[in-house]
């Protein structure tokens, strides 16, 4: 009898709107913002940053800072970079531009540099007992509209950000998103924020005004809805023996798909993977089932290699392959942010660039709430979610297909 009452009183509850998308409200700014005490600009030591570094000093001095500059070297460690940074005393803020140079490091230019350096720092300064507020700047890491371009990379930094912040909230500043160009008033909306916006920690500096992030109930779909997808021919679903991905594949049968490929790395060795054979062929779908790290470009290649050489045409792509992440920011090391976030990244990297050209009705993502408000102890997860929203949003910024869903917890 109690969980039938219960039953009865959470049915009564009215539903609340059961999605929701990210908005951008102009924020209320000082005329003169001043900024006071020693802040310190964080600029990678390389070619092509120099004059951002230049200008970020400029503006900040100019808006009463104490402006002090390190230029952080691609191979610099994290131990070496604590060293450094107490040597230029007590700091009432820092704000890194590591972020938009895009690939601070040396090496293969995969996704993870980017955000690989801003975890650098965030470590170094708790390694050093640096509780000033860090800030960090971004170029394109997300629109406010839907003209502007979004650079994935970038906004891999801002899931990560977000984990910083409930992590680490008292040495925490705020995401701060460049407009292009950097020009004078741009610079006053950069000062404004790091001067303090009542709170704002998540913003885009954007003419007239900077901009800060909501997420806000998503209007219900017009009515009459538009035509639903109806999935058909040959769909592709990574982590398709997955739980999420084997029941994608039978969503799909069901609705009418011919043939589903489901890719893992373990392939037909995947635990439940002829029961699931078994059951999608019951549906009336063929299925084929491979091993393919959606990692490896080479690897996907000969996927769809052989698919074409079938006469396979694939119609649609489902991406749900993935790791998650339990590893605090500051236990995190470089090789194992890229570790956790590759299947996601580079495989949405890799299946946008593969596809282009090849006309889809569908290019679905599965991402997560942790890359769009985080997660403790998930910065890598959310990182990576953060990054199949941006690579959605630049598709569509492109004109093609792309619907990246940031689930919540499906169990
Ligand atoms: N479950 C939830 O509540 C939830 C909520 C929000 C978002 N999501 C997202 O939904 C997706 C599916 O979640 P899930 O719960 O179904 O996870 P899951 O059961 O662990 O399935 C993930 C699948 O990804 C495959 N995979 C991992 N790395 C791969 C790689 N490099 N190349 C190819 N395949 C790879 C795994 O197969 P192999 O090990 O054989 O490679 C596995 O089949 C994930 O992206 C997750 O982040 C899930």
């Amino acid at each position: 009898p109690a969980p039938a009452a219960w039953r009865r009183r959470s049915s009564a509850v009215a539903a609340g709107p059961r999605r929701y998308r990210i908005a951008w409200e102009p924020l209320a700014v000082s005329e003169k913002p001043r900024l006071s005490g020693r802040w310190l600009l964080v600029t990678p030591d390389g070619p092509g940053a120099e004059d951002t570094a230049l200008a970020c000093e400029q503006a900040l001095a100019g808006h009463g800072a104490d402006v002090v500059v390190i230029r952080v070297g691609a191979a610099v460690e994290r131990a070496e970079l604590a060293l450094m940074l107490p040597e230029f005393g007590a700091l009432a803020g820092v704000l890194s531009l590591l972020a938009p140079a895009e690939y601070p490091h040396p090496g293969p230019q995969t996704p993870d540099a980017c955000p690989a350096g801003t975890l650098l720092l965030l470590q170094a300064l708790g390694d050093s007992g640096i509780d000033a507020p860090l800030w960090c700047a971004t170029r394109g890491a997300v629109a406010v509209d839907g003209t502007e371009e979004v650079r994935p990379e970038q906004a891999q930094v801002w899931g990560l950000g977000r984990v910083a912040a409930l992590e680490h909230p008292l040495r925490w500043g705020g995401l701060v998103d460049l407009p292009e160009p950097l020009d004078g008033p741009a610079l006053d909306g950069l000062c404004a924020v790091l001067a303090g916006l009542d709170g704002e920690d998540q913003v885009a500096v954007r003419a007239p005004v900077p901009l800060g992030r909501r997420l806000v109930p998503a209007p219900e779909p017009a009515t009459p809805a538009p035509a639903p997808w109806t999935p058909r021919g040959t769909v592709l679903v990574t982590g398709g023996t997955g739980g999420l991905g084997a029941q994608v594949a039978r969503w799909l049968a069901e609705r009418g798909a011919e043939h589903l490929v489901l890719l893992g790395r373990r392939g037909p060795e995947a635990p439940g993977a002829d029961a699931l054979t078994d059951a999608l062929s019951a549906l009336g779908a063929r299925s084929t089932v491979l091993a393919c790290d959606v990692a490896d470009r080479a690897a996907l290649e000969r996927v769809l290699e052989r698919l074409h050489d079938a006469g396979d045409t694939v119609r649609a792509v489902v991406h749900t392959a993935g790791l998650t992440s339990d590893t605090p920011l500051m236990d995190c090391t470089p090789e194992e942010l890229a570790r956790l976030t590759e299947a996601k990244t580079l495989g949405a990297a890799h299946l946008d660039a593969l596809f282009d050209g090849r006309p889809l009705d569908a290019f679905v993502l599965f991402s997560s709430i942790s890359g769009t408000w985080g997660s403790g102890g998930q910065g890598a997860y959310a990182a990576a979610n953060a990054y199949l929203d941006g690579i959605a949003a630049a598709r569509r910024g492109r004109g093609l297909t792309a619907t990246s869903v940031a689930w919540g917890p499906w169990a």
